[in-house]
């Protein structure tokens, strides 16, 4: 059933292009619109709304905390994103203008669906996106837009992420087509892109031998750090959280601009910290700013592995490591950054002779709260 592959792991990540381009069969048009029929919330409604509530747990909370940053940018309607097992003890604020989307590969995670109840039961509206045909969030939400990741069988989820991250940005991207925004145009171009980068996906399949490389050298660490800014953020977040799970490792992701906050203070000799870096094209700031991250931390004996996208100069003086990904819009990213990190995770753990697929004290969906 691996297909010839060591582990279901390293399967469902070489798997990802196809599930990437699966996901976005049959939704988009030939004139190059979004056609969401299955979500059965009207237009109407979904002009209404204002506010966005995202609802998720562990890698797929990833996913929506990218999302935020595509919605917000792409429809100007506030989103917040919580921990589902968070959401609900705190009394939130909903309302029936308030569209819920609960993310979530198994369909049962009882965290989500605890949170999706009591939003539907304020009057919101729940959008559930997910890869289990009949799962229970699905079938007690309004609606379903279903990734198409195949059956996910690795307790560390992959495939499935990125399948979560392309319908968060058709969401993202049907509210901007379906409400107008000044974005019309850049909606229709990242719509375009979107459809190519299942090949960006393949580009950095084929370009993993150096991280595998080198994360069989660090099996011997304790730590690792990860850091990025903007959506790069949340992909530190689910670097770590890969690691942690695979490699039972302490991983802690940063947002790059809270480094003197704190963080910085953990930099000693050797420390491996992987820094994911936007375009420097777009945000050309947070660039600028997360190369001078990478500066500081090396001067204080970081071993820093960089990942950036290709053509990007400024960094390669500062690389102890360069893992060169395709240049894409900046907040479609996190589809390409985040697979050197899965790789990296997979291929440490392997090192230090861990299960990758049945990591231990892990279940694949947790089904109680
Ligand atoms: O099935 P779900 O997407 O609801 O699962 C949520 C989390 O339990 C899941 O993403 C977990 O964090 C994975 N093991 C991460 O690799």
């Amino acid at each position: 059933e691996k297909g010839g592959y060591a582990s279901f792991m390293l399967k469902e990540i070489a798997e990802q292009p196809k599930a990437v381009a699966d996901t976005l069969l049959g939704r988009i048009d030939a004139s190059g619109s979004l056609t969401l029929d299955e979500v059965r919330i009207s237009a109407a409604e979904l002009r209404e709304m204002d506010k966005v509530v995202i609802v998720a747990c562990g890698t797929a909370f990833h996913a929506g905390l990218i999302a935020k940053y595509a919605i917000e940018h792409w429809t100007r309607i506030p989103c917040e994103v919580e921990l589902a097992s968070e959401f609900r003890y705190r009394d939130p604020i909903l309302d029936q203008q308030t569209l819920v989307i609960a993310i979530s590969q198994s369909g049962e995670t009882m965290d989500t669906l605890m949170a999706l109840r009591h939003a539907r039961e304020q009057g919101s509206k729940v959008l559930a996106i997910c890869n289990t045909n009949g799962s229970t969030i699905p079938r007690e939400s309004d609606a379903v837009l279903y990734t198409h990741a195949g059956p996910e069988v690795a307790v560390a989820s992959t495939k499935a992420f990125l399948t979560q991250l392309v319908a968060c940005y058709l969401v993202a991207l049907y509210l901007g087509q379906v409400r107008g925004t000044k974005w019309g145009d850049e909606i229709r171009a990242v719509i375009r892109d979107l459809a190519r980068i299942g090949g960006a996906v393949e580009r950095v399949l084929g370009t993993m031998e150096p991280v595998r490389e080198l994360a069989r050298s660090l099996a011997g660490k304790d730590t690792v750090l990860f850091l990025g800014r903007h959506v790069g953020y949340p992909v530190a977040l689910e670097g770590a959280l890969k690691l942690k799970e695979l490699a039972y490792m302490h991983a802690e992701g940063f947002a790059a601009g809270e480094l003197k906050h704190g963080p910085i203070a953990l930099i000693e000799e050797g420390l491996p910290v992987v820094v994911v870096v936007p375009s420097p094209r777009g945000r050309s700031v947070l660039h600028d700013k997360i190369v001078s991250n990478i500066q500081e931390i090396r001067a204080r004996g970081a071993r820093t592995i960089v990942i950036a996208e290709e053509g990007d100069e400024a960094v390669v003086p500062y690389a102890d490591h360069l893992v060169r990904i395709p240049v894409t819009p900046t907040l479609l990213q996190p589809l390409v950054a985040t697979v050197p990190l899965q790789v990296f995770a997979c291929e440490l753990a392997t090192a230090r002779g861990n299960e990758v697929d049945q990591p231990r004290n892990l279940a694949k969906s947790v089904t109680v709260e």
